[in-house]
């Protein structure tokens, strides 16, 4: 069995896997009323909540420490405050029980979790907080087609929920608001298959501002304008790679209204639809867990004095890891 540690950003998380099944998948996030994230903030509930809930996903399961083969820990890419606390967490209790580590990168997790929903060889439309893009596999790594060239769709919304008022995280709020607005047309920006948002964040803040607009207006406009700008690259994607399957990854995959999208695009070009349930599509340590296993099984344990080099490594990319357990 293998426990997973999730703490890149908001969110804490544990989860336990065994032979590719997701056992139990425990969190507790980080949230505010009004403000962002503050990321010593963050590392603070973190650190807080850690052993609590490492407790309760032992009963979850129904083990004791003793049954935990290896701890996997999202080690890459995040915010630095909130890895170092999960990884003195990881390190603690691989000491403690005298298991190995296995650092994994947190982007990828939220790609390979996907294949449990029966997905094969897709192209993914990962869209979370600090990361958009459009990704396949070709070759060995997980290559990047389109990518946002500013911040991350997630992030984006943030920031608009929160100039809004209506606090972190925001696209759940926004996608609330979106039901009873109505369209009016903001700016389009994509460039080849990379897209970006910052232009559009600040022609929405004008627009806010100017108190002329209905909040529901606007938030239904970034919607149908963003979502759009992520399926046409998905879609150029699909078409360049003649891959068959759309996945969708990351946490802004939980809005209703880009899935619907998706699937619409899917049934046009005769492509499958595949989108994890919300527990796994945010952050959370099963993701964690699972990746963790099948690099274990494939040797990527750390233990003994080794565990010390072990290291955060908040930038890493998608496409600076070698995918060879595929
Ligand atoms: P990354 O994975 O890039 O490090 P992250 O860990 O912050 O980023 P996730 O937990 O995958 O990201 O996703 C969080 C983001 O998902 C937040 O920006 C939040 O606003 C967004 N989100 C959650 N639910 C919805 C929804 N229904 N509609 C739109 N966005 C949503
Ligand atoms: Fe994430």
């Amino acid at each position: 069995m293998i426990l997973g540690i999730e703490s890149t950003a908001h969110t804490f998380g544990i989860g336990v896997v065994d032979k590719g099944k997701v056992l139990c998948n425990v969190k507790d996030s980080y949230t505010t009323e009004k403000g962002g994230i503050v990321p010593m903030d963050a590392a603070k509930h973190h650190n807080e909540i850690s052993e609590e809930l490492f407790n309760k996903a032992l009963k979850e399961v129904g083990i004791s420490e003793k049954d935990i083969n290896a701890i996997a820990i999202s080690a890459s890419p995040g915010l630095a405050p909130c890895l170092v606390e999960g990884m003195k967490f990881a390190k603690k209790k691989a000491g403690e029980l005298n298991v190995p580590i296995v650092p994994v990168n947190h982007c990828v997790a939220h790609l390979e979790i996907g294949k449990l929903t029966g997905a094969k060889d897709p192209v993914l439309l990962y869209a979370s907080g600090a990361n958009t893009q459009i990704i396949a596999y070709a070759g060995g790594k997980y290559r990047v087609f389109g990518e946002t060239l500013d911040i991350g769709v997630g992030n984006f919304i943030d920031n608009f929920a929160r100039c809004a008022g209506i606090g972190f995280p925001g696209g759940p709020k926004i996608q609330k608001l979106a039901e009873t607005g109505k369209y009016i047309e903001l700016p389009y920006s994509i460039k080849g298959m990379d897209v970006a948002f910052s232009g559009i964040l600040t022609k929405l803040k004008q627009m806010y501002d100017s108190g002329k607009y209905k909040l529901e207006d606007l938030s239904y406009s970034l919607q149908e304008t963003i979502f759009a700008m992520l399926v046409e690259a998905s879609e150029r994607a699909l078409a360049h790679t003649g891959k068959k399957e759309l996945l969708l990854g990351g946490g802004v995959a939980c809005n209703t209204r880009l899935q619907e999208m998706c699937k619409i695009m899917c049934e046009e070009r005769g492509c499958k639809f595949f989108v994890p349930s919300r527990d796994l599509l945010v952050d959370n340590g099963g993701m964690i867990a699972y990746l963790g296993e099948i690099m274990f099984d494939k040797g990527f344990g750390v233990s003994g004095k080794e565990i010390d080099k072990v290291d955060i490594n908040p930038r890493e990319r998608t496409d600076d890891i070698e995918v060879i357990w595929r």
